[in-house]
Formats: structure tokens, sequence, C-alpha cells
């Protein structure tokens, strides 16, 4: 590469990739045809428009591959209308309340700390909380949504469009429940998949589309596509109103975006070919049957899980017990290679930045060809770590916290039982390459 600097960078990126067990749940490793679309000349193209209806000459090619991504997506979730043009999940659910409300209507969501996303109406700081009006719902001590709960404060706050997907929450979605819980006060239903739409095609986690309006789901997650996102509205959606196609593709395009990613759209066509493959669906059996060896690997250790285990790809490890934040967990654990992310545990009495939990996931080990054995080893060095630095406590005073999270930093670097860890996981990683 001509740009030596960045050509460097990409390379330690690369290298960090492989040496490290990436346990952060929505991400995962693409294949090489992913990527290789991702990075071809299709970059070079502006396609303003959808297929065969364009603002600029010279797309014959684009408009047969933006072609095959929807239909492969149509065949795969077996809807009747798909959209392969949002940049990301964010523009995507925007898009949607773009197409369907009006500025001030009720966007019923679950809360940011009990695994909501920022886009399903988390107050003030975003969009979504801004200029709708957010009717959160939360979990319960025991970290599950409550249904009856959900459904009176559907009745008491009556939403225009109920959310329903998370980032956080271990357990599977009753999809008819919500579906009856909808129809109770006229709302539309939006599945947000994006975190599980792997286990979806692959036939471990049951599918909204007989149920939902619109499905929104990204692409790099469990998918394994490229970083995009796809919104699909249903027979359900269509019945509901048969324009809700075209009041989607309408929103994504003009409204809220301009020229697609033809790049990434070929890439998420290549993605949705592999999905449908008898290897896919062995894949994403394989990260359920990973993460829940996994999540009783860690409660036999001793550890506090949110819900107390999984269902699907992911788990919260609540820390209160050990009363460490995840803060410092998250960053011994990258000193030991082991990568996931500080997160809110529910009812969590920190704030946000120093949540009392970490989540972690099986997609992209699992891509790496590791199976229980592995989730075994890596359960046990994860409660090793924790042990390791459940000494430390978050100062009181929030001018302290800066400070001692420097300190701690330098400690964690030259702490010897992280480094054998370390050790360890790079001698496991070189066993399984990644794609
Ligand atoms: C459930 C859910 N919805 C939406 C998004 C937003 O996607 P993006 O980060 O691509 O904007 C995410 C990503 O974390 C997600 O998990």
């Amino acid at each position: 590469m001509a740009d030596a600097e960045i050509s460097s960078l990409i390379a330690l990126e690369e290298k960090r990739q492989s040496e490290v067990l990436e346990m952060i749940p929505s991400e995962n490793y693409t294949s090489k045809a992913v990527r290789e679309a991702t990075g071809s000349v299709l970059t070079n193209k502006y396609s303003e428009g959808y297929p065969h209806k364009r603002y600029y000459q010279g797309n014959t090619y684009i408009d047969e591959i933006e072609d095959i991504a929807i239909e492969r997506a149509k065949k795969l979730f077996k809807v009747p209308h798909v959209n392969v043009q949002p940049y990301s999940g964010s523009p995507a659910n925007a898009a949607v309340y773009f197409a369907l409300l009006n500025p001030g209507d009720v966007i019923m969501g679950l809360k940011l700390s009990a695994g909501g996303h920022l886009t399903h109406g988390h107050p003030q700081v975003t969009f979504s909380g801004k200029y709708f009006r957010p009717a959160q719902y939360d979990v319960e001590e025991d970290g599950r949504i409550n249904m009856d709960k959900v459904a009176d404060l559907a009745i008491m706050t009556k939403p225009k469009i109920i959310v329903v997907g998370t980032t956080a929450y271990p357990r599977i979605y009753d999809w008819k429940r919500w579906k009856e819980i909808c129809d109770s006060v006229g709302a539309y239903f939006l599945a947000d998949i994006s975190h599980i739409t792997g286990l979806i095609i692959g036939g471990v986690h049951p599918t909204p589309v007989p149920y939902a309006d619109i499905i929104m789901t990204t692409t790099h997650k469990t998918l394994r596509g490229p970083r995009g996102a796809m919104l699909m509205v249903t027979d359900q959606g269509i019945k509901k109103d048969p324009m809700m196609g075209d009041k989607i593709d309408k929103a994504v395009f003009p409204a809220l975006q301009g020229g697609p990613h033809d790049n990434v759209t070929a890439a998420i066509a290549i993605a949705l070919k592999e999905a449908s493959t008898p290897a896919f669906r062995a894949y994403a059996k394989q990260i359920v049957m990973n993460a829940k060896v996994l999540a009783k690997t860690l409660m036999d250790q001793g550890l506090t899980l949110t819900t107390d285990g999984t269902d699907n790809h992911l788990m919260v490890v609540d820390l209160r017990p050990q009363k460490v934040v995840g803060n410092i967990v998250a960053e011994a654990l990258e000193v030991a290679n082991i990568v996931v992310n500080k997160n809110s545990v529910p009812h969590d009495p920190n704030p946000p930045f120093y949540p009392s939990g970490i989540r972690l996931g099986t997609p992209a080990i699992t891509t790496r060809g590791m199976k229980e054995k592995q989730m075994n080893q890596i359960g046990k060095w994860i409660a090793q770590v924790i042990a390791e630095v459940s000494h430390y406590r978050l100062p009181e005073k929030k001018v302290d916290r800066g400070l001692f999270l420097k300190k701690t930093r330098v400690e964690l670097m030259k702490n010897k039982k992280l480094a054998t860890i370390r050790k360890n996981v790079i001698i496991l990683t070189k066993k399984f390459p990644v794609p």
C-alpha cells in the first residue's frame, strides 16, 4: 500500500485481531469474499436512487448487484420487500421513524441501561428521544422483560411504534406476545434483530417475520457481512399499509441518505449467500452451544450472569458482587488478550461510563472454529482475570476517577498473572486462524 503510515496500522490491527479472543458480541470476522467486495472498484460509483431508477448513468452492473442482494434477502428471510441501502443500523431505524411517525409521536423501546439501543427512544441525547416522545420499558431485578408490565405501559402511553430488539439481552423474544401488545394499542411493530439475525437465519432463534411489520437488521454482527443494514417489510406490514415498502424506500432515499455504498451492497449479497448454506446453520447452532457452555463455566466459577445465563450469543456478567467496575475488568481482560466491553447491568447504580458489568459473546470466536472445550478454558481464564482485579475500587469522587483509571491501566500492564494468561491465549488463537 502506498500509505506506509496507514498500512502499518492496518497490519498491526490485523495482528491484534488474530491474537485476541474477540468477544464483543456485536463483532465478527467476515469472509475474504466479503472483504474483497468491500474493497472493490464498486466504491468508485454513485448510484442515487434504486435499481433501474437511478439519477446517474453507468449503473448497469450496480443494478444487477443490488437486485441480487434484495432477492437473496427476500428469499432468506421470507419477506416481500427489502431495502439494502441503509448505511448502518442507526440510520435504518431513523428511516423507519421518518417513514411511519410524525415528530412528537411515542416510541416505545427498552431502556439503554437494560440492554436497549440508543435509537429506540433513549431520552434527550438522541434524535429518537428528542424528536419523539419516549416510553421506555425496563427489565425486572432478574434481568428479564416482564411482558405484563410492557402490556400495561403500552396501554398507558399509546405508542405509535414498539421497537423490540436489544444489544445486551440474553434471552429469546416471544414475538407472538409482542404482536398482541402492538395490536392492543394499534402500534407498528418494528423488530430490530441486529444482534440475532444470524441466529434467526440459522434456525436457532424464532423469527419475527410472521408477527412484525418491519424488520431492521445490521449486516455486520451475527450475519457476518460488511458494516451496513437492511430494512424489510413483512406481509403483515404490507397488509397494514400497502404503501409501507414505498414509504420505507423513500425515507432511506431521498429523505435521509444520498448515494448507496455499492461496495457494501455487493458484500451484503455475498454474506446473504454464505448465510444460506448448511455450514452457516451449523455455525449459528455452535454460537449458541458455545455461549451456553461459556455461561455455565462462568457461573460455576462463582460469577453472576444477568438472567442467570443465556439463550443466544451473548451474556452479561454482573460485577456488583465483586464490587469492581466493568471498566477495570474490561481493561484487565484486554491485557490478557480477551476483548469484551464494559456494560450496564439492570438497575445499575453506577453511571453508564463506569458500569457494573461486562458484556461478552461467542459469534467471532465461533467463526474461528472454537468449540465447547475452548469455551470452558476461556471461561476459566475470564474468571481468573476478574478474581485478579476484584480489589480495585472506583473512587467516590468523580474528579479522582480519570487518574485512577490511568494508574490502574499501568499496573495491569505489569501484572504477571495477566501476562501468563495472555501468553496462553496467543497459543490458543494460533490454532484457530481467522478467515
Ligand atoms: C439492536 C441494535 N440496533 C441498532 C444498532 C445500530 O447499528 P449501527 O451501530 O450500525 O448504527 C445496533 C448496534 O449496536 C444494535 O445492536
